[in-house]
């Protein structure tokens, strides 16, 4: 049995994401494929997730007990080491991800439970062999350079998943949601579909 982390960053209620609506779909497909999994639904804005405090920095970096598990900060740490899998979902917000999306990875980037220093000065990761999807959509088109080049969502789940060790990702993007003369409804449905075909295999 897997556990899957669903996480989820959009302040848009539910219902009117386009982005979640194409997620939810893939939770949704992935659940009928494997029904013996778990699934921990991770909705970052209903968490309120806020800046790290002082405080929450002097936790991050001392010794781990067994107190830690229920750390306000490091509790979010311990849920994302302990998935197989992560399904991130974020639309595409001024070329990167909303902030909120940083805010948790500034909750999860915890030394001795995600990442760890080594004896020659590097990191390790501490997660390697799980695997993550990212799903989003966007205004525009960045499928192609140049304007791939200024899509840092993509980018920064992607370096952030390799510090954990998480090194098997893929980026599912739905483009030109905002631009005239798209069918939002066409392309919404096409991208259901195929995010219900890549559940099955996930
Ligand atoms: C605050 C904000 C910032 C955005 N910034 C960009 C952007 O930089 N580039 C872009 O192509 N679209 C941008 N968009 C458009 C969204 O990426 C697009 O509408 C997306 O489909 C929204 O997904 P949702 O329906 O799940 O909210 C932005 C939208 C919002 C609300």
């Amino acid at each position: 049995m897997s556990t899957i982390l669903y996480i989820k960053a959009n302040a848009k209620p539910e219902g009117a994401s386009r982005t979640f609506r194409i997620s939810d779909s893939f939770i949704d497909a992935y659940r009928q494929n494997h029904p013996n999994d778990q699934i921990i639904t991770l909705d970052l804005y209903k968490e309120n997730i806020a800046p790290i405090t002082k405080d929450d920095i002097g936790a991050i970096y001392s010794p781990k007990t067994e107190s830690s598990r229920k750390h306000p900060v490091l509790k979010y740490a311990y849920q994302f080491a302990e998935a197989d899998k992560y399904v991130i979902a974020t639309p595409l917000w001024n070329l990167s991800v909303p902030g909120i999306v940083k805010l948790y990875f500034d909750y999860v980037s915890v030394v001795g439970i995600t990442f760890r220093y080594t004896s020659g000065g590097g990191v390790e990761g501490m997660l390697e062999g799980k695997k993550a999807i990212h799903i989003t959509t966007r205004g525009g088109d960045y499928s192609a350079p140049p304007l791939s080049e200024y899509e840092l969502g993509e980018r920064y789940i992607k370096t952030i998943l390799g510090l954990f060790g998480v090194y098997d990702t893929s980026t599912f993007a739905v483009d030109n949601m905002d631009r005239s003369g798209t069918d939002v409804e066409a392309v919404v449905a096409n991208a259901i579909k195929d995010v219900q075909e890549k559940a099955k295999s996930f």
